[in-house]
């Protein structure tokens, strides 16, 4: 049966090396359309992004997550995902609303042949506090938010099997009862 989406998922996979290619602000706008259609707790909307194409900024970014982080140093575009968690209602469900969000991005991303990776910021240090406190500081960020990850976006630059049928977990579907 088609599935386009299908075709599209299991393309996609965490590509942590990339090429030299500029990526056109269109697309990135794009993709950015594209994670604003997610669905977000009670369509309050609170996740918020900051796109960041300065290469010296992106860097820094990186230092901000003590281990894992410089991986993005090659990345064209690292997208910043965070979500507002000054009050309750919003903060309860701020890991669920961030990660839809970026679980589109990552797919939007896929559709134009690029590659990304989730590079997660949620609990980690970085040299003086948190990674979230200090990419926080970094970009200027106003108090009652939180970031949760990193979408660090660029030309592929290593080559990834698809996903086939065979590689899904099916047995992880049950039907009816457990
Ligand atoms: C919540 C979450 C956190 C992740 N954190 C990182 C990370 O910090 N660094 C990284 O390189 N990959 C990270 N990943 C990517 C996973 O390692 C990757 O999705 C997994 O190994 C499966 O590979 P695939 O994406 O190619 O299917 C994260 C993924 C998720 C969903």
């Amino acid at each position: 049966m088609k599935n386009d989406l299908y075709e599209l998922t299991r393309k996609r996979r965490s590509v942590r090396r990339y090429g030299d290619k500029h990526i056109d602000d269109e697309i990135i706008s794009e993709i950015m359309k594209v994670a604003l259609t997610a669905p977000t707790s009670f369509g309050h909307k609170p996740v918020e992004y900051v796109v960041v194409r300065d290469r010296d900024m992106i860097r820094k970014i990186g230092v901000c997550k003590q281990m894992g982080g410089s991986q993005i140093n090659s990345a064209d575009a690292v997208i910043v995902v965070m979500v507002k968690t000054a009050n309750k209602r919003q903060a309860e469900f701020w890991i669920e609303d961030g990660a839809i969000a970026s679980s589109y991005i990552l797919l939007a991303v896929e559709q134009y042949g690029l590659g990304a990776c989730w590079v997660h910021i949620r609990n980690r240090m970085g040299k003086r506090g948190t990674s979230d406190q200090e990419i926080r500081a970094l970009l200027g960020v106003p108090d009652g938010y939180s970031v949760l990850n990193l979408v660090a976006i660029g030309e592929k630059g290593e080559t990834k099997k698809a996903y086939t049928d065979a590689d899904l977990h099916t047995e992880n579907v049950h039907y009816e009862k457990y």
